[in-house]
């Protein structure tokens, strides 16, 4: 076993040299950026519906390398879903089908997942699973019904650390028109960093190598949709509905809201939540989505703001590292108007059935190989290549108990699949709400309840922070029907890492 102090030390390293005081002086020498209203501080990119049928929605979307402004005259190398960063919001109502011609014109193999939602093994771009690789200058169609209301993503499924760290990644949001309750204010948020050189260049994703993957690598910049340190003009005191998703490779999130505001929870990934919980930050692991109403507290003409704090996922508070301001928040002119009651949210979610269900353990570890002492993680004391897929049958219920021995968190995500989170005592984690990635703190553990339909398939479930997924914290669950043959392993399985298949 490594030591923990030996690992901390070089993590501490490692994070000074890519995180310290000489790069956050170069970040505050950046020109102060105008405030705007959220519409040009904050916008999405949109794409075209090219269908005219109302419940289809029919899309182009090309992988490619490009530069993206990421503050006024900042221009950084990127890789791209139709050019910029994030990729385009993909906006439809539950029940509507989604049509994605997707092209890659990336030097390297992709796919495309489409991470939360509910669709056939087919549709869930994992190479081997669910398709072949698509090469440099090839396409795949994908095409399902969202089944679903939430805030979903959609990222690559080859060399997802690297991909998905240069920038592809965009937010899918599925509208459900019965929801009751409006804010018309309301916004995405895609939470990210990338890390770039000096020169505006990617860094390479395989910096400080195995103690680099055991930590997780983390950008140097942090962005909101697409923007380092956007100005964005608010009225002060009217209610906004934040959608976000955390679509960084490593960092975990912890929100501040600023100026003694709180958020208001009323969902999570699987759409609304039990009932809505009012918390002082708000944090989101990799992967994580939040449903939360915030209203601006300032006088008119006052600015603050909206901090991502340093959250402890392993390393302490004592690292190279600080609070930062994700972005600010400028009172626009108007007055506040008098305070209203924010809409009280509920949704009645019934608890998975536990009788008859299959116990399965899961232990995840970390290790150093005998020859290069490489730091490696294990599941269940198993290097990735060993690891064997997890079985389960269509209609079983499964309970797993995930046990974290390692000293960095993993937010684990199943693919497919909603779950509910039980609480120590096996009892559903109330406030009750379907999820599909939950962090597993450090040094502890934590039960989960799934419950799998007829969508046979080998679903991947993997730690993401796509370092660690990579380096040993990913397997499947190889669902079949009864009396049928397994499916087909994704090639991650068969390569021991989430490497391009070579022909
Ligand atoms: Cu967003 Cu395999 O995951
Ligand atoms: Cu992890």
């Amino acid at each position: 076993m490594p030591s923990p102090i030996r690992l901390r030390l070089v993590l501490t390293l490692l994070l000074a040299a890519t995180t310290g005081p000489g790069h956050l002086a170069a970040q505050q020498q950046a020109p102060i950026a105008p405030a705007q209203d959220w519409a040009h501080a904050m916008a999405l990119p949109t794409v075209e519906d090219t269908n005219p049928d109302p419940k289809v929605l029919e899309i182009n979307l090309t992988a490619r390398v490009g530069q993206v402004e990421i503050s006024p005259g900042r221009s950084i190398e990127a890789w791209t879903y139709n050019g910029g960063i994030p990729g385009p919001l993909i906006r439809l109502k539950v029940g509507d089908r989604l049509v994605v011609h997707f092209r890659n014109e990336l030097p390297m193999a992709s796919t495309v997942h489409w991470h939360g939602l509910q669709v056939p093994i087919q549709m869930d771009g994992v190479p081997g699973a669910s398709q072949p690789e698509v090469p440099t200058g090839g396409t795949f169609t994908y095409d399902f019904v969202v089944p679903d209301a939430g805030l979903f993503w959609y990222h690559p499924h080859v060399m997802s650390a690297a991909q998905v760290g240069y920038g592809l990644y965009g937010a899918l949001l599925v509208d459900d028109p019965a929801e009751g309750f409006s804010i018309p204010d309301e916004h995405v948020l895609v939470l990210s960093d990338i890390d770039v050189t000096d020169k505006g260049t990617l860094e390479d994703p395989e910096t400080g190598g195995s103690a680099g993957m055991a930590f997780g690598r983390e950008g140097n910049v942090l962005l909101v949709n697409g923007r380092n340190h956007p100005r964005v003009s608010v009225p002060t005191g009217v209610p906004q509905r934040w959608r976000v998703v955390n679509t960084a490779k490593s960092r975990y999130f912890e929100l501040d809201g600023g100026k003694g505001t709180r958020f208001t929870k009323i969902g999570g990934d699987g759409g609304l939540q039990e009932y809505s919980e009012s918390l002082d930050y708000l944090v989101l692991a990799p992967g994580e989505r939040a449903d939360v109403f915030y209203v601006p507290n300032g006088a008119p003409g006052t600015e603050y703001g909206v901090i991502a704090r340093l959250f402890d996922r392993g390393y302490g508070s004592t690292e190279a590292r600080q609070n930062e301001a994700l972005f600010t928040l400028v009172m626009d002119g108007t007055p506040a108007p008098a305070p209203v009651a924010l809409p009280t949210v509920t949704r009645a979610i019934a608890p998975v059935a536990q009788a008859g269900a299959t116990q399965v353990a899961m232990e995840f570890g970390i290790a150093q190989t005998s020859d290069t002492k490489a730091f490696i993680y294990t599941i269940n004391g198993k290097p990735l290549a060993e690891i064997p897929a997890l079985p389960a049958t269509v209609g079983e219920t499964q309970i797993w108990t995930v046990n974290n021995t390692t000293p960095w968190s993993h937010p684990l995500h199943l693919h497919g699949f909603f779950f509910q989170v039980l609480d120590k005592n096996g009892q559903p984690k109330r406030p009750m709400q379907w999820k599909d990635t939950v962090s597993i703190p450090y040094k502890d553990s934590l039960k989960l309840i799934v419950k799998f339909d007829d969508r046979p398939g080998a679903w991947m479930y993997h730690c993401h922070i796509l370092d660690h997924a990579e380096g040993g914290l990913m397997s499947s669950v190889l669902l079949s029907r009864p009396g049928e043959a397994p499916p087909p392993l994704p090639s991650e399985h068969a390569h021991g890492h989430d490497a391009p298949q070579t022909k």
